[in-house]
């Protein structure tokens, strides 16, 4: 199957744009609610600048999402690579849902990992009502997890919904 998206490392030339596509209540619905304009760059920002030196063996991945026919940028694929596992997580302009972009850029974001990174498992949490999260997950291969014996996973609050897939 032919790609529809193509992905470019997140760089601060991309954060004002991303301002329409991505800073929505309904995008924030699950992942923490709304932040305001001005949190919502300095996040950004924030990820683009990364862990910093003293973060030995951590990675943090960020990447633009754009629709291949128009260069429009509709989205962002993210993973965080410690502790020889990787959290991954996405997020898109509502306006384009439902339409396999994230599928596809789950794909691309695993396909990514795998050659760059030495990590055998990826892991993702969400809220337990983000439907459209979970049904995201299992169809690119994750499994729901017990949650009594996880591994540190920076992303996970009480309550969330744990996956995981191997890479290999
Ligand atoms: C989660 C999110 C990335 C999914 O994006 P999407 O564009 O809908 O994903 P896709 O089109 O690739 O669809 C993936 C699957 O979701 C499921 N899905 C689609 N619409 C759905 C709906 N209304 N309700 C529940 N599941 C739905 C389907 O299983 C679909 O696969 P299918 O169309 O082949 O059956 C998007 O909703 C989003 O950006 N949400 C806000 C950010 C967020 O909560 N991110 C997750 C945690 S980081």
């Amino acid at each position: 199957m032919n790609a529809k998206t193509s992905y470019a490392t997140l760089t601060l030339s991309d954060v004002e744009e991303l301002v329409p596509v991505l800073h929505s209540e309904e995008v924030f619905a699950f992942i923490g609610g709304m932040p305001t304009r001005n949190d919502f760059t300095l996040g950004l920002r924030r990820a683009i600048d990364g862990p910093g030196a003293k973060s030995v063996g951590e990675h943090w991945i960020n990447y633009a999402v754009r629709l291949n026919e128009t260069g429009e940028l509709i989205g962002r694929v993210e993973a965080t690579v410690h502790d020889n596992l990787a959290e991954v997580a996405f997020l898109f302009n509502p306006a384009v849902w439902g339409c396999g972009y994230a599928t596809e850029g789950l794909y691309w974001l695993h396909g990514h990992l795998r050659d760059h990174y030495s990590i055998s498992t990826v892991w993702a949490t969400t809220h337990p009502k983000n439907a459209r999260s979970g049904a995201l997950l299992r169809k690119v291969g994750y499994v729901q997890t017990e949650t009594q014996r996880l591994p540190m996973l920076y992303t996970y609050d009480e309550g969330d919904l744990v996956f995981q897939r191997s890479l290999v």
